[in-house]
């Protein structure tokens, strides 16, 4: 009897502890360091949503792409293995066809004119379509722009001709190296330090915060300033994950978005110190940067406008009401 009494008096602890534990768990996943902007805002976000859900759900983010590479991460969380996840507008671009144009260099002309697109009616079409892929998209980080590096030095868009740069794994993005006169080799980001290292490519593109926290610039220390691309990150769940949020309390879908519009927020204001600290960070170390003439700059330009030039009528549309943002 004192055995059934210590038996029934510690389930009804636990049931106790139960409930004022979350209801749920959830994992969110990043490719970046634990320092990167990105993963600090998933951090803040997966803060706000505990808050403000009194402790109800609950975040776990994995960094350093513990859950994956991009492309299997976002894969996971359209089948709902992986919860939430911060990805590259050149992943997004592969599920996403509406999301494609954000790849085409020289879109944006700053970072006001990519978030005057982004924060309106665009930027909120493109998170709709996101829907379609079997998750939703909830906002956009910054990833500022991005510069061409090497492993011997580069000056202008001649020296490029016949080199390995490492892209992104998407079509669109190689276009462009392609007519740069370069080779793209399609890497996934985690493999692209020992590519540089062992020269089975000559050369990479990525943000300022990226050459700098991978440890590129080490092995790669000639940067163009190309600024090419203007990438910029979304936050992601699935939509098994958002059903389940749904399920504890309809209010909480909305406290998820604006947790993540918060969070987005946060992020850019570290992307900016961010981006200034690994660009001095990396010129310290000796990295050779060479900045482009307007004319060499008007040459990068110039010879990817094939791509422009051969738009489908839809995309054409929506680069034109971009370019006009
Ligand atoms: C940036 C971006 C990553 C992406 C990487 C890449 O660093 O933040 O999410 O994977 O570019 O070039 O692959």
């Amino acid at each position: 009897m004192l055995l059934a009494l210590v038996v029934s008096v510690s389930a009804g602890c636990g049931g106790t502890e139960a409930s004022a534990g979350p209801e749920l768990i959830f994992r969110y996943a990043d490719n970046q360091t634990e320092d990167y902007p990105t993963v600090k805002a998933a951090e803040y976000f997966a803060g706000l949503v505990e808050e403000r859900t009194d402790g109800k759900i609950r975040i776990r983010v994995y960094a350093n792409s513990e859950l994956g590479d991009e492309i299997s991460v976002y894969e996971q969380v359209q089948f709902g293995g992986i919860d939430f996840a911060r990805a590259s507008a050149g992943t997004l671009a592969e599920f996403v066809p509406e999301t494609k144009m954000l790849q085409l260099p020289y879109l944006f002309t700053d970072a006001n004119h990519m978030w005057r697109v982004l924060d309106g009616e665009i930027g909120d079409e493109l998170l709709d379509a996101i829907g379609d892929s079997g998750v939703t998209g909830l906002s956009w980080f910054d990833a500022g722009a991005r510069n061409i590096y090497t492993r011997t030095p580069v000056h202008s868009l001649e020296d490029l001709a016949g080199m390995n740069i490492r892209v992104q794994e998407s079509e669109f993005i190689s276009e462009a190296v392609r007519l740069w006169g370069a080779v793209p080799v399609q890497l996934s980001y985690n493999d692209v330090y020992s590519a540089l290292r062992t020269g089975k490519v000559d050369g990479a593109e990525n943000n300022w915060p990226s050459y700098e926290s991978t440890g590129h610039f080490e092995v790669a220390p000639y940067c163009l300033l190309s600024a090419h691309f203007r990438l910029p990150e979304v936050q992601i769940v699935s939509t098994v994950a958002m059903e389940r949020i749904r399920a504890v309390d309809p209010s909480y879908e909305e406290v998820i978005f604006q947790c993540a519009r918060d969070s987005a927020l946060y992020e850019r204001e570290l992307w900016k110190e961010r981006e200034t600290e690994s660009e001095s960070l990396v010129r310290e170390m000796g990295c050779v940067v060479t900045e482009l003439s307007d004319g060499e700059r008007e040459a990068f330009r110039l010879a990817v406008q094939p791509m422009y030039d051969s738009l489908s009528d839809e995309n054409r549309k929506l680069v034109l009401r971009i370019l006009e943002s």
